[in-house]
Order: structure tokens, then C-alpha cells, then sequence
């Protein structure tokens, strides 16, 4: 399928977490890479996509880094505000595209803005993949290492057959209506809710695992940022 037979679809950039993990003197999606915010690079894998409808970018009330970049005025780039968990701010995100118009049969994207080096084959083939699914799904990498159980006492109590086990990664891709309604019951029932994902298996469908790039690491610790900015210097990044 060509980008043009393609249908619309929107992007949900939930952007506003704190980045704990990092340790860094800001959240992680302002820390620089290649001499540009980490988001902005997040934000570039989307913005020349000619089935892209626009952007809902969540932002925390009190971040003062978002305001000051170049991407803050671009038309096609909108902002909702962020929330407690992440997915509080994507529930956010969603009701944003409601007012701006989007459908309730829309495909929303939703892509961590911690997660900069997303290749465009791997989107295309997300959006290729679910076109005509009537659940959605994501991109997801095969566990590669073998794979331990281990108990509390630090000792290995099994191996896990990783034949089974894949990585999520984003974009996610969803139905705006049907992601919208499986994150509010699932928060609703208290069910904890890490990706969108999972509020959709909760709700009993099964979301489909599309194999992507391992490449399109989401920058958590501070060795991730570090291997990304690698990838940049040697002209390597997506
Ligand atoms: N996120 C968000 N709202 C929250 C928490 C997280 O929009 N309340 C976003 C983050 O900004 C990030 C994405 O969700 O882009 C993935 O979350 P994660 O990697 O956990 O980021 P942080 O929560 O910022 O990092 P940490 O868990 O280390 O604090
Ligand atoms: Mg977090």
C-alpha cells in the first residue's frame, strides 16, 4: 500500500514525565542529541508524513522547556496537558483530538517522545500492517538473549522459552474511540495500564505484534542516551 492509499492518522506524543530514571537535570525528552532536543527528533519521525492528520503533544503544566522550542508553534503540532501516570496523559491527548475534530474510527499513534530513533520503514510498516485490522496493535522486537526468571534472592529459578516474549516498543496504533474507552474502564477498575496495549488486551482484544527495528530504543537510562548519540555522530540514526 502506498502512503497515499493510506488512511489519516494522528499522533499522541505523551511528553510528560519527569525521566527519574535518567537522573539528569531535566526530563529526559529535553536532554540534547546531535545538537537538538531529544523530542524534537521524536517529533520529525511524523511531521513530513502526507497521511499525517496533526500532532497532540502532552505536556506537564509546569514545563518550561516546551515553550521555547521551534516545534511549540508549528501548526500542526498541538499540546494537551499531562497527567499523573502516562496513560492519564494519553486519555488526555485523546479527549484533545475529540476538540480538534479527529473521529472516532481515526487510527491514533501513540509514541513515546523519549523515543527519538524510530525508522520510516518501521512506520510505514506499522501503518501498512494494521490498515485494515480491526483491533490495532504495535511495533514489538523478538526477546533476543535467553531469558531468566530470578527470584528475590538474586538466583536464577528458570529459563523462560523467550520464543514467546517480545519487547513493546511505539508507535502503538489504535481506533481513537476503542483506545479511549479500554484506557477509562481499565482505569476505571484500577487495572495497571503501562502501555495502550494493555488497556485493549484488559478489554479482551488482542492486539497484533508488528516486528520492528530494535534500533527505535526509548532512552531511559543514561547508557541509552549515550548509544543513541553514537548512532547520530556516525550518521547512523533513522
Ligand atoms: N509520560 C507522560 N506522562 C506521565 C509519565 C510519562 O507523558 N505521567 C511519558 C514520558 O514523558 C515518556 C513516555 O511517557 O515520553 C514513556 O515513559 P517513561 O519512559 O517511563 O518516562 P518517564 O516517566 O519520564 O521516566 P521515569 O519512569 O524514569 O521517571
Ligand atoms: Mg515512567
Amino acid at each position: 500500500m502506498s502512503p497515499r492509499e493510506q488512511p489519516a492518522f494522528w499522533v499522541i506524543i505523551p511528553a510528560a514525565g519527569v525521566g527519574s530514571r535518567m537522573r539528569a537535570d531535566r526530563p529526559k525528552q529535553y536532554l540534547q542529541l546531535g545538537g537538538r532536543s531529544i523530542i524534537e527528533h521524536t517529533l520529525d519521525c511524523f511531521l513530513d508524513h502526507p497521511s499525517l492528520a496533526g500532532v497532540v503533544v502532552c505536556i506537564a503544566s509546569d514545563d518550561p522547556y516546551w515553550p521555547n522550542l521551534p516545534c511549540a508553534n508549528d501548526r500542526r503540532v498541538q499540546c494537551a496537558p499531562g497527567g499523573r501516570e502516562r496513560c492519564d496523559s494519553v486519555l488526555s491527548g485523546l479527549r484533545r483530538l475529540g476538540e480538534l475534530g479527529a473521529d472516532e474510527h481515526d487510527w491514533v499513534l501513540v509514541h513515546d517522545a523519549a523515543r527519538p530513533n524510530l525508522a520510516r520503514e518501521d512506520l510505514e510498516k506499522l501503518l501498512a500492517g494494521l490498515a485494515d485490522d480491526p483491533v490495532g496493535g504495535l511495533l514489538a522486537v523478538p526477546a533476543r538473549d535467553t531469558l531468566k526468571r530470578v527470584g528475590p534472592d538474586g538466583r536464577v529459578m528458570e529459563t523462560v522459552d523467550r520464543s514467546v516474549i517480545w519487547q513493546a516498543f511505539t508507535p502503538q496504533m489504535f481506533r481513537l474511540g476503542m483506545l479511549r474507552n479500554a484506557l477509562e474502564a481499565a482505569l476505571e477498575a484500577a487495572v495497571l495500564i503501562t502501555d495502550e496495549a494493555s488497556a485493549l488486551e484488559w478489554a479482551g482484544h488482542a492486539p497484533k505484534a508488528i516486528e520492528g527495528r530494535a534500533d527505535n530504543l526509548k532512552v531511559t537510562r543514561p547508557e541509552d542516551l549515550e548509544w543513541l548519540a553514537q548512532r547520530w555522530n556516525s550518521g547512523r540514526a533513522h
